[in-house]
């Protein structure tokens, strides 16, 4: 559709075109699914109008907390118009309740409340499959410094109990999520990619036995069918919350 506008770089699920003012860009959110790294991959219509418009009104809720996004608007229903950051090569997941890859590495148990929110960072380097990396290693890698690090722990820790309230409002449990930052063109460190049932955990609170119902991607990873629509379940209470 952006023909007219260069393609600056192409992501598993979105692709970025240069915006006729320097400081911004395009974002197209693809219908392309993958899970693994990509070893899995599918394609679902209507997939990334649906996750365009989640995150854009993510964006907006968080922007009026005073949290700093790349956001500035919707393009139109699948691309947004954002800030041009560089993005720091770190994926940061913050978990509410212990699933996917933490119980696979530790003994504890998928579905456990953890005590208090717990962070991780990963290495952003699909060649290196994203691997888990200590605070020292990205001191020694240079990536950020040690102060940035810590604002970017607080602002996750902030998005965290925002999210966790404004989904919960809409009777979904915010399990985990994942974050990427950015610099933009003023060196400002602002929350960048996006925020949709593709990088967070959401469980159903309306089911009232206690089974966990997935209305994001695991429904993808895990074979669960209903992918669209989850997300469209998803998009429909965001706006009619709003
Ligand atoms: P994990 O349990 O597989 O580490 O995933 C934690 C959260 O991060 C979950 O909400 C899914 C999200 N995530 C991504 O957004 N991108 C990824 O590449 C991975 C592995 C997880
Ligand atoms: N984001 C990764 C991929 O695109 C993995 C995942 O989300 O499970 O393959």
């Amino acid at each position: 559709m952006n023909s007219k506008f260069e393609l600056i770089y192409e992501g598993k699920a979105k692709k970025v075109f240069a915006h006729e003012d320097s400081d911004k860009v395009i974002i197209e959110f693809k219908d392309d699914a993958t899970a693994f790294n990509a070893l899995k991959k599918a394609k679902f219509e209507g997939k990334g109008e649906l996750n365009c418009l989640i995150s854009s009104k993510i964006f907006e809720f968080l922007i009026k907390n005073k949290i700093p996004t790349h956001y500035l608007g919707l393009q139109n229903n699948n691309s947004m118009i954002a800030q041009k950051i560089k993005i720091i090569p770190l994926e940061v997941v913050l978990r509410n309740t212990a699933y996917g890859s933490l119980c696979k590495q530790t003994l504890i148990k998928p579905g456990s409340v953890l005590e208090s929110p717990l962070i991780d960072f990963y290495l952003k380097n699909d060649d290196l499959n994203d691997p888990l990396i200590t605070k020292d290693r990205i001191n020694l890698l240079k990536i950020i410094n040690n102060e940035e690090l810590e604002f970017i722990s607080e602002m996750t820790l902030k998005i965290n109990k925002l999210l966790k309230t404004f989904f919960f409002n809409i009777k979904l449990n915010l399990v985990d999520f994942k974050l990427e930052f950015g610099r933009n063109i003023k060196g400002e460190i602002v929350l960048g990619d996006e925020i949709s049932p593709d990088n967070c955990r959401l469980w159903d609170l309306s089911q009232k036995n206690g089974t966990i119902v997935s209305l994001d991607k695991d429904r993808f990873r895990n074979d669960l069918g209903g992918f669209i629509e989850a997300y469209s379940e998803i998009s429909k209470r965001i706006n009619n919350f709003i």
